[in-house]
């Protein structure tokens, strides 16, 4: 039997499941009047399925929520408690934040940024990147983030698929005390691109990079506009960003988010799970280049007037005590981070987190894959000191904000270390078979969204009929995630990994399809196939098989360093496979589909069970034998 953790520090109003469960739509109507409208809406939702339109016809602005509405009351309350990887360390306060957005929104407008562009952010963790999304969202520009550990290439396709005129970087960013030369990597992305008019650059780390007339140094620009720049009124379904994310296909897709319902689930979602209260420092470990920065590090926690910690590096930089320093230092009640991240703490041991004092937490959180029972109740132990709950939240990039979660703001129930426990109130969520239909308790099957919700995405940026095929065509009318799950007999929900070819290594996201048309692009390269295999820090890590072309005689120990070169350079260092294997065919089916399952079934040492559809068992063998002799070679040079 699971064990459950019931330490009864919740919340208990029944009332807001009560009328989540009666109807949905005019309770999240109710939710959507704790934000600052400029008028209201005529249709709370417009369902013309699979597109959904939250709030049609009121008007509001992002940036006029997260910071005009707290001016009279917490201008001098800080919003950010910046940390940076060298030690460095500023405050920005509600006030100070205004200004600089206000600034920054000048900025775009006098470089001739318009509503409905998009502007391209390659940023590190430093406070100009929020400031510089809300400045987009002020003005009605579409922001679209890149994570700054992104490669030239993957800049060049988004910002050509965006078509964004102004890119903001900075000349340099930190990583484990290194310079990580982002305006460089800008320069080769968009050197063809003559759409892209201007590229704004931070001063962070002060190494030499070449200007020519495009570029602007973003502190001179900030010295030559008006401090005032009034927010936009937009429509509740105005485009707030665009941000790409790895699916099945070869090319990653643009989520598009919308604004009057993105921030009215991110606004609800922050109060019932974060228990948030203005006296809160919260610290949400996620960088911005992913959806849990711009939607739990920028817009929940601004929405709310809450203090937060930003924090710059790499979390183990430059030691493994540097996650622990950091909420000592600031009194950090919240703590919010990844099941890889703990994994990586907990194996370094309790002495270090023993050493400082933790007293201030109060409640701790994790995203983005499961987390592991033992890991769960280390964090509950060391960490939390047996007295904080753990909230486990299941969401996605397309969902905007967290759909499953136990909610210490709003109920008590006990825990079960690796349950995500029930989706959130206005959300109908449930386990089905292959054919659609409710699986018995306890039984894997797909997880699936029966009622649009606020925080889903709008579609993806320029492709309706991918958006319908990718979440809306498995199942009439349901949302399909693309994940497996169970319910327990006690209606607990188990988020059990990705149930199609993404891959989730230390809670990125990559697609193999992304992975293997990158490898197919060396010139040597026929075939290949990738898949993950389980990791004990990073849950999971890749590896791929390659069939090299006939007469191909290149050393495979060179061949191998061209690919995780390639790959570094064509995606980025996050889809650096742990091991590429050689071998002269793929297990196929009869149809000439390649068999993941089966090279996922011997990466994982399974047994390989049911080839009957296998065109040449052959190939089975030999991608087994090649896959034992190299994983003996590296034991024996262990
Ligand atoms: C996985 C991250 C288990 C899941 C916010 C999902 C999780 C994918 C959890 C989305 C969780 C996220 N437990 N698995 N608490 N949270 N996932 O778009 O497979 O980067 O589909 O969004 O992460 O990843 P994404």
């Amino acid at each position: 039997m699971t064990e459950t953790y019931d330490i009864g520090l919740g919340n208990n109003d029944i009332q807001t499941r009560k009328k989540a469960d009666s109807d949905f739509i005019s309770f999240w109507d109710e939710q959507a009047k704790n934000l600052t409208w400029f008028s209201f809406w005529n249709k709370t939702l417009d369902w013309q399925p699979p597109f959904a339109k939250w709030f049609v016809g009121g008007t509001i602005n992002a940036s006029h929520n997260a910071l005009d509405v707290h001016q009279e009351t917490k201008s001098e309350k800080p919003a950010i408690l910046w940390e940076g990887e060298n030690g460095d360390s500023q405050i920005l306060t509600y006030g100070e934040m205004y200004s600089q957005v206000q600034k920054f929104a000048n900025v775009l407008k006098s470089l001739g940024v318009q509503k409905g562009d998009c502007v391209t952010l390659y940023l590190p963790m430093i406070p100009e990147l929020p400031v510089a999304m809300l400045a987009c969202a002020r003005i009605g520009a579409t922001h679209t983030v890149i994570f700054s550990g992104f490669s030239a290439t993957s800049i060049r396709d988004r910002v050509d698929d965006s078509k964004s005129k102004v890119i903001v970087t900075a000349d340099g960013g930190y990583r484990r005390g290194k310079i990580v030369p982002l305006k460089e990597v800008v320069d080769e992305a968009i050197k063809d691109f003559d759409f892209v008019k201007n590229i704004v650059v931070v001063q962070r780390t002060k190494n030499e990079i070449s200007m020519t007339s495009k570029d602007k140094f973003w502190n001179e620009l900030m010295n030559d506009v008006s401090e005032v720049c009034p927010s936009e009124k937009l429509e509740s379904t105005h485009p707030l960003y665009i941000l790409y994310t790895s699916g099945t296909t070869g090319k990653p897709k643009g989520v598009l988010h919308g604004t009057g319902g993105y921030l009215t689930h991110l606004y609800s979602t922050f109060k019932w799970a974060f228990d948030i209260k203005d006296s809160d420092v919260f610290f949400c470990t996620a960088d911005i280049g992913w959806v849990t920065g711009h939607s739990y590090v920028v817009y929940a926690p601004l929405l709310h007037g809450a203090t937060e910690i930003m924090y710059e590096g790499a979390p183990d930089f430059p030691d493994a005590s540097r996650m622990w320093d950091i909420l000592q230092k600031y009194n950090a009640t919240i703590f919010y981070t990844t099941p890889t991240a703990l994994r990586m703490f907990m194996k370094f041991g309790d002495d270090i987190p023993n050493s400082f004092d933790l007293s201030s937490l109060r409640l701790l959180g994790t995203v983005g894959e499961p987390i592991n029972p033992e890991v769960w109740k280390w964090y509950f132990k060391t960490i939390g000191k047996e007295k904080c709950p753990i909230i486990d939240t299941w969401w996605q990039t397309e969902t905007g904000g967290m759909l499953i979660s136990s909610l210490p703001g709003l109920e008590t129930i006990p825990l079960k270390p690796g349950s995500g426990t029930r989706p959130i109130p206005g959300v109908n969520i449930t386990v089905v078979d292959e054919n659609g239909d409710d699986v018995e308790p306890d039984t894997k099957g797909y997880l699936v969204v029966k009622n649009p919700w606020p925080g889903m995405l709008l579609t993806l940026w320029g492709d309706d009929a991918k958006y319908k095929t990718v979440y809306w065509s498995k199942y009439e009318n349901c949302y399909y995630p693309g994940d497996y799950a169970l319910k327990d007999s006690d209606g607990y929900l188990w988020l059990l990994g990705r149930a199609d070819d993404v891959l989730k290594v230390a809670g990125h996201r990559i697609g193999t399809a992304e992975l293997e048309s990158c490898i197919v692009s060396h010139d040597d390269v026929a075939e290949s196939a990738a898949c993950g295999i389980p990791d004990e820090i990073k849950g999971e890590v890749i590896i791929a098989f390659v069939v090299l072309k006939q007469g191909v005689d290149t050393e495979t120990k060179v061949l191998e360093k061209e690919l995780v070169e390639k790959i570094r350079t064509d995606i980025g260092t996050i889809a650096t496979p742990k091991q590429i294997y050689f071998v002269s065919k793929l297990p196929k089916t009869r149809s000439g589909k390649i068999m993941r399952r089966l090279l996922k079934a011997i990466g994982n040492n399974e047994k390989i069970e049911d080839v009957s559809t296998l065109e040449d068992s052959a190939a089975v063998t030999e991608v087994q034998t090649v896959f034992d002799e190299i994983q003996k070679s590296i034991k024996e040079s262990k």
